[in-house]
């Protein structure tokens, strides 16, 4: 962690991806609330290197957009777990819609406190939702518990890789309600730590800046009508500020994201 972290509980994050910030989020990047969308979980999945067969835990599934995706393109099986009740119920309905209740489901649960036994998963995944998570070293030890020995860990964050102020951190932090921060050394050392040898990693800070631009173009063009109809004026002005800060951060290279992979010893 880096700086002071946001007095925030899962609570706060929850009520919030039942609201009005999950809407926006959907409506900017689709049922797959990442940077990159369904091209990204492509990428993800080849560097991880999923396959009929197996079975894959995604940490902070949301709306289960990428679970779908997987599950139907590769052909493993895909539990999601979230701490969000409105999205568990929200995922599990649109993969009832899709057909693909046999291969993909959805479990109401915290990443800090996994409902799952050790040693279940060749993969472990999560995309752009660890920095929700108020423990990391806590997630990264549970990710490492519920992993089968030789299993894969495969994630991408928003992560902190610049010189800021307390308060531009805060002001980051506060709009995306992210608790902390990691930076990418911060990550590799957690994972070292927990078992996990980083085999992959790749800095994805310029398509983070490109993007959040073109979430800024989106919001104040194309989607500007729709955005303010569901979440309200005065939430629209907050959030076209907070995605132009995270803009200009990411352009200063203060922030920016990135992929991991890794694999835990054993077999
Ligand atoms: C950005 S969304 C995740 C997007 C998803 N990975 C995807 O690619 O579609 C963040 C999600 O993290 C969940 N979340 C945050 N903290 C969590 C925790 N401690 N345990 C489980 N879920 C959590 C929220 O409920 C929310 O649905």
């Amino acid at each position: 962690m880096t700086g002071r972290a946001l007095d925030l509980s899962i609570a706060d994050i929850s009520e919030a991806y039942a609201g009005p910030i999950g809407a926006l989020w959907e409506l900017l990047m689709g049922e797959e609330i990442h940077v990159g969308g369904a091209g990204e979980t492509d990428r993800l999945a080849a560097l991880a290197g999923v396959k009929a067969g197996d079975h894959l835990l995604d940490i902070c599934s949301a709306l289960g957009g990428p679970a779908r995706h997987l599950a139907a393109g590769y052909g493993c099986r895909v539990i999601g777990v979230d701490a969000t009740a409105a999205m568990v119920r929200e995922a599990e309905r649109r993969t009832e819609k899709a057909g693909l209740v046999d291969r993909v489901s959805f479990r109401l649960g915290n990443a800090l406190d996994l409902p799952f036994r050790g040693s279940t998963f060749d993969i472990v995944w999560g995309q752009d939702a660890w920095c929700y998570v108020t423990d990391r070293e806590r997630l990264i030890s549970e990710a490492g518990r519920v992993a089968k020995p030789g299993g894969i860990l495969a994630f991408t964050d928003w992560v902190e890789t610049g010189r800021m102020t307390d308060g531009e951190r805060e002001a980051l932090l506060s709009f995306m309600l992210f608790p902390t921060l990691e930076t990418p050394g911060r990550y590799d050392a957690l994972l070292a730590r927990h078992g996990w040898e980083v085999t992959g990693y790749e800095n994805l800070d310029q398509e983070f800046a490109l993007a959040l631009g073109r979430y800024r173009e989106l919001v104040t063009g194309d989607l500007r009508a729709m955005i303010i109809e569901q979440i309200g004026q005065e939430m629209y002005t907050v959030a076209l500020q907070g995605i132009a800060g995270w803009e200009q951060a990411a352009h200063e290279g203060k922030v920016g994201r990135g992929r991991w992979i890794a694999r835990k010893a054993g077999p």
